[in-house]
């Protein structure tokens, strides 16, 4: 389904230890992987390898 542009983003989050219980006052950055990949990911893609779909690419 395209989320290939995913994944490496994912990684990065587990490697810096993010996760539901260590959500901060900067926001649950696990949550909004989720939320991204079932809401924006259809048009968008982030990561190292994103490239342009529907809409721009958003890493960063
Ligand atoms: C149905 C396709 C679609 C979905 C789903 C979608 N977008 Fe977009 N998005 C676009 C398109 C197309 C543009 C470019 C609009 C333009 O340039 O006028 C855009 C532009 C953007 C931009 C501006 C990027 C820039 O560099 O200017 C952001 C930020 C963005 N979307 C975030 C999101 C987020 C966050 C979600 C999920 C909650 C999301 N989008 C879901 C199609 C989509």
């Amino acid at each position: 389904m395209g989320s290939r542009g995913l994944l490496p983003a994912l990684a990065l989050a587990a490697a810096a230890g993010l996760s539901p219980a260590a959500a901060n006052d900067l926001g649950d950055q696990t949550r909004g992987f989720e939320l991204f990949k079932r809401q924006c990911s259809a048009c968008h893609q982030i990561g190292p390898d994103a490239r342009n779909r529907v809409g721009p690419v958003l890493t960063g």
